[in-house]
């Protein structure tokens, strides 16, 4: 089933925009909260497949800021999906550690209990990390690591009290997202080629990967397409071709 995978580049670190829920149950001529259940079907095949190919952390788009803004008998439903999936033995069977980043204050107490609970009953599982980005955006993210490094000034915290202090680890310090390295491979499923506020710091360097398939749709075949066409790339960072391949070369001769 890897046969076009090599298995010594999986990428680390996955990052999901899982759209397209609504416009799969349109077609089959159902409510769109039909779609986000199908697409709980669709997690738990995919955090498997992570799994089994090694992957760290995957991070999943789950339910935007902006998404707050829905009709409040979708909302509702979302939020009841997030309950019932997280029921799930998904985690323990996977031992897959499962955290949520994101404004937890926006949610309704019991679904915020929930969340915590989950996180604390898998904390000691190592194979992945699933990371579920609720109530999420990224500009919040941002202001938000401000406010808390403002805070720790206005506090006399040392190193806050020079600027020259504030450099970028000291903001990735401060997001939502700092226990874990940046993706290395982002995903869109659904056909729309924008970003909707995700992730927009972590994602400097990332591949991207757009496919027009539904988020009900996309499968461990699916998932291959996008590692295989991640694996196609060459990751410069700024450097060349040719020093890429040098280095590549040299650490190939240390081994
Ligand atoms: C993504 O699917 C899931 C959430 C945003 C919660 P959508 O609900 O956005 O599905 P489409 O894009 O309308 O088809
Ligand atoms: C992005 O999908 C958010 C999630 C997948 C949770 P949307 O469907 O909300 O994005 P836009 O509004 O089409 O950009
Ligand atoms: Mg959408």
């Amino acid at each position: 089933m890897n046969n076009e995978l090599d298995m010594n580049r999986i990428p680390q670190h996955i990052a999901i925009i899982m759209d397209g829920n609504g416009r799969w149950a349109m077609e089959r001529g159902k409510e769109r909260t039909v779609g986000h259940q199908a697409g709980v079907e669709a997690v738990r095949k995919i955090t498997s497949e992570c799994v089994r190919l090694g992957v760290k952390y995957l991070t999943l788009y789950t339910f935007s800021t902006e998404n707050w803004n829905r009709p409040a008998d979708e909302v509702s439903a979302l939020m009841g999906l997030v309950l019932t999936s997280l029921e799930d033995e998904i985690f323990q069977k996977n031992n897959v550690r499962f955290r949520v980043i994101g404004d937890m204050r926006r949610l309704p107490e019991n679904v915020y209990r929930k969340l915590r609970e989950t996180e604390e009953h898998t904390a000691n599982n190592t194979a992945m990390t699933m990371v579920v980005a609720l109530s999420y955006s990224s500009r919040w993210e941002i202001v938000n690591a401000m406010q808390e490094i403002m805070q720790r000034r206005d506090m006399g915290e040392s190193s806050y009290m020079d600027w020259k202090y504030i450099d970028e680890q000291m903001i990735s310090k401060h997001l939502q997202t700092r226990f874990m390295p940046d993706p290395d491979l982002l995903i869109r499923t659904g056909g729309e080629l924008r970003i909707s506020n995700y992730l927009l710091w972590q994602i400097a360097y990332s591949e991207l990967y757009f496919c027009d398939t539904y988020w009900p749709d996309f499968d461990e075949a699916e998932l291959h397409k996008a590692i295989a066409s991640f694996q196609s790339r060459q990751r410069r960072f700024g450097k060349t071709e040719a020093q890429v391949e040098s280095e590549a070369a040299s650490q190939n001769d240390k081994r």
